[in-house]
């Protein structure tokens, strides 16, 4: 098993203008298989995940479990747990690599009825605060306390009981920490301002077929009904989204023709009604989308919102169709202060982008040209490899670790699909 990665010299040199055609077959996702991992914590007596994606960052949580006390079998994308958590403390040197590493929290102090995690790290995208998922422990009758860098949670002779939270803001992760956490606490909780993600509806589907009685997932407000106990369930974490957007992206761009397979087109709603906009052609069926174009793409705005708005997670790459389009395009970027990194990177290529705070502007040019860039964090670098493939010669992609961390062999779909893309030190 290869480390989490951090800065290695490992580049991506891509010769742009090929169009892309074929089919992808997309990968369970990264921001479901997460919070599904960290339920082994909660469910002992057998768990099986089924299309969970080999990344660095679900590679990480396996490593934080397997520290916890959790045995783990992982083989072609399925992954038996057993067991249960051994200690309360979860290891610094595995969550600072991981800011989802919190979603360890709740489970882990339901688990074993108290539980010592490190304050995440920061993050390149902005400051990313955990006083949310603090605030659900509080709700639910924990007692949270700080101490040298540490969040340390209790709970009673009396354990966790129902309660109402109501978030300030929307926060997937929080209302991931508020269902794993309130799932086995005595009576009811509701939960409103909810996060609605797709991911979050995965969540509580696989905890119900475990036995637990959650309603409203998908909604803004969601009731659970605590249980008693939690049964052995098998589950497959639904596809990615953001990887299905991110080749939707790329088939637009270069105004290829891609199938893409093993997708709800549902997740991606909001999105798929903007890439039309912009001129591709979008076909869907039950769980494939197929997108092609033909034309220089039209400047449609967004504004990027908690889901079903358009995701953040794909206002990197959707920049990267923007830069060629054929007008002004305007982006406002509403749920992470610090989420345009990528632009003085994607300008040296070419593109034409005035930022203002969370705003930017987008003046398309007819021609990216290859350059080098550097990727400053996941969604970022998947920007850079968009702009490379519809630019004019060869771009060298540094920092390219970032991609690991969430999109499943990557070279190889793409070169399947006709780029010429390789990976070299
Ligand atoms: C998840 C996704 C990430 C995606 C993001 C928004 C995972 C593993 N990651 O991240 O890919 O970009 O949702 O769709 O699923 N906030 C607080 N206090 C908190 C928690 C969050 O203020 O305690 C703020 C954040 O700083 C941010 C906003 O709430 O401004 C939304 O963040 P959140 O939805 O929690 O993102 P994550 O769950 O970290």
């Amino acid at each position: 098993m290869r480390d989490f990665p951090s800065y290695n010299s490992e580049k991506i040199f891509i010769t742009g203008e090929n169009s892309l055609n074929g089919k992808v077959k997309i990968s369970g996702a990264k921001n479901a298989a997460l919070p599904l991992m960290a339920v082994s914590l909660i469910i002992n007596n057998g768990f099986t995940l089924f299309n969970v994606p080999d990344l660095a960052d679900t590679r990480l949580m396996s490593s934080l479990l397997i520290d916890l006390g959790i045995t783990m079998k992982w083989q072609n994308g399925k992954i038996d747990f057993n067991g249960s958590p051994k200690k309360e403390e979860a290891s610094y040197d595995l969550v600072r690599k991981m800011r989802a590493s919190i979603l360890v929290l709740g489970p882990l102090l339901v688990s074993r009825g108290s539980a010592k995690v490190p304050l995440p790290g920061g993050c390149a995208i902005g400051t990313r605060p955990i006083d949310l998922h603090v605030m659900v422990m509080e709700a639910l009758g924990a007692k949270i306390s700080f101490d040298t860098g540490f969040i340390v949670a209790s709970i009673g002779y009396d354990g966790l009981r129902g309660g109402t939270i109501n978030f300030p803001k929307v926060s997937v992760g929080a209302t991931e920490s508020a269902i794993m956490t309130a799932v086995l606490a005595k009576g009811q909780t509701k939960i409103t301002n909810a996060a609605q993600e797709p991911e979050i509806t995965d969540l509580a589907n696989c905890l119900n077929l475990a036995g637990a009685d959650i309603s409203g997932m998908g909604s803004n407000i969601i009731i659970i009904n605590g249980v008693n106990e939690l049964n052995k369930v098998d589950y497959e974490v639904v596809s990615d989204r953001i990887e299905a957007g991110s080749f939707a992206i790329a088939s637009s761009l270069t105004k290829g023709n891609v199938e893409i397979d093993n997708v709800n087109p549902n997740n991606l709603d909001k999105f798929l009604k903007v890439l039309e906009l912009t001129g591709s052609e979008i076909e869907v069926t039950k769980n494939s989308i197929n997108v092609s174009s033909s034309q220089r793409p039209s400047p449609i705005d967004i504004v990027t919102e908690p889901h079903p708005g358009f995701p953040t997670d794909l206002q990197a790459q959707y920049m990267a169709l923007m830069s060629i389009a054929n007008g002004k395009a305007f982006i406002k970027e509403t749920i992470f202060e610090n989420r345009f990194m990528h632009v003085p990177e994607l300008m040296r290529m070419g593109a034409k982008i005035y930022v203002n705070n969370q705003e930017a502007i987008i003046t398309g040019v007819r021609k990216l040209k290859g350059a080098k860039v550097m990727a400053s964090d996941l969604r970022a670098s998947m920007c850079l490899i968009l702009g490379a493939l519809v630019a004019s010669g060869t771009s060298e992609i540094d920092g390219v670790f970032h991609l690991d961390r969430g999109y499943e062999n990557l070279e190889d779909k793409l070169s399947n699909l006709g780029a010429n893309i390789k990976r070299s030190m």
